[in-house]
């Protein structure tokens, strides 16, 4: 801590810690202060109970309006080229997600449109896309390829992710998924996709990538070859995370789980053994309701027994063109309450503490705790669960990252 930095003290606000207290699941402090040295959190408490030193620091004025930390959005895909509006319609029309994949569709007609967007076009659409996420609140964001799948397109994928990491005041976590598909010109030959993705993507993709990632599925991906990637992931010293039990049950999550992964996601097809294993290993499960909502799935993943085993629950939008075109991770929340049954409270543990858990950043974001990260957001509301019980109306957010106001006004 250097003492010559400026302090803030933001007073009198309604402040939801996201430390969990008893039966409050919020950490609520109703007439609360947050100081702020730098990029730091210095204090966290009540108003009333400020220590002396600070009293004199300038004051930013809360008048009971509501305090989180910054939201984070731990599993999109944010960077890709065109959409898929045709998809919708086919599946509107009763065609299945697979159908569309299996007859080259899907995920492979958003693989050409990326392959032949510019890295500048990509860049100009998903700076767009994070623009109005980190002005809804969100300030640290998982982003993954996949859209690429050859080494020369995973890697544009990736140098788009990073530039976006240092042009956004976002914090932004970069993502290998490049087992995503298999691409069309290894269609009868998928094996050796796998080979050319652990001997030459992964090696080169590594120095610029925290996660490796994959897609275990049916129309994707089966055991043995996702843990191949997954391995690979590990050997390069990459955190591992999976897509799995999504559409069926492939016993994805068990493995990843085994092998030590920080998150699996989706989960709609887990079974009771897959709990355990995912409880054993702490990892994280992340509900994605956004891809549920829009496949119109009715298989609703196993929150009771998650919750029951003590898996932590993380929530994401899964912002994709195919399976989630979502770009509200409020709504993500909402959905995951209304539509999966966590409780509010869950919901909003889920895009905040939870979610940092799944990007193994706990230690220093998701929570409003002295010796975190500065980022804050300050809602237009009084109660901190009117944020995720509107749908698609949210209150004004100032968003503060790092110490610093990017996105709306403090007044
Ligand atoms: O998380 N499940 C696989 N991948 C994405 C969908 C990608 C796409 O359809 O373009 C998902 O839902
Ligand atoms: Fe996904």
């Amino acid at each position: 801590m250097s003492l010559d930095l400026p302090i803030h003290v933001y007073a009198n606000f309604t402040v939801a810690t996201m430390v969990p207290r008893g039966s409050d699941s919020l950490g609520l402090i109703p007439a609360g202060a947050v100081v702020v040295q730098g990029n730091r959190i210095e204090w966290v408490g009540a108003l009333s109970d400020l220590p002396l030193d600070y009293r004199t620091a300038e004051r930013l004025e809360g008048r009971g309006r509501v305090l989180t930390p910054g939201l984070i959005d731990c599993h999109t895909h944010l960077v890709f080229g065109g959409q898929r509006i045709e998809d919708w319609r086919k599946r509107l029309e009763g065609v299945s997600y697979q159908e569309i994949a299996r007859a080259g569709g899907g995920i492979l007609s958003t693989v050409r449109a990326t392959r032949e967007a510019s890295a500048e076009a990509l860049y100009e659409a998903a700076a767009d896309r994070l623009k109005r996420m980190l002005a809804g609140g969100v300030t640290t964001i998982e982003i993954k390829t996949g859209y690429g799948l050859d080494l020369e397109n995973e890697l544009k994928q990736l140098q788009v992710i990073q530039r976006l990491a240092r042009q956004s005041p976002a914090n932004v976590i970069p993502t290998l998924l490049a087992a995503h598909a298999v691409p069309p010109e290894y269609r009868e030959r998928p094996g050796d996709y796998v080979d050319l993705v652990c001997n030459e993507i992964i090696p080169a993709a590594a120095p610029h990538c925290v996660a490796v990632d994959a897609f275990c599925e049916s129309i994707a991906f089966d055991l043995a070859q996702t843990e191949r990637v997954l391995r690979t992931g590990l050997e390069y010293g990459k955190q591992i995370k999976l897509h799995a039990e999504q559409l069926s049950r492939l016993g994805g999550a068990r493995l990843a789980a085994r092998l030590g992964a920080v998150s699996v996601d989706h989960l709609e097809y887990l079974d009771e053994a897959g709990v355990r294993e995912l409880a054993a290993a702490g990892t994280v499960a992340v509900l994605l309701p956004g891809a549920y909502y829009f496949l119109r799935e009715t298989q609703r993943p196993p929150v009771d027994q998650l919750r029951a085993h003590g898996v932590p629950l993380a929530v994401a939008t899964d912002f994709n063109p195919g399976s989630s075109p979502l770009g509200s991770l409020l709504l993500a929340a909402n959905m995951a309450a209304t539509l999966f049954g966590l409780t509010p409270g869950e919901a909003l543990q889920g895009i905040t503490i939870e979610a940092a858990r799944a990007l193994q950043l706990d230690s220093s974001l998701g929570s409003l705790q002295s010796g975190k990260r500065a980022d804050l957001v300050c809602w237009d509301c009084t109660h901190p669960l009117e944020l995720i019980y509107g749908i698609g109306a949210y209150p004004n957010a100032a968003v503060i990252k790092d110490g610093r106001l990017v996105a709306g006004q403090l007044s």
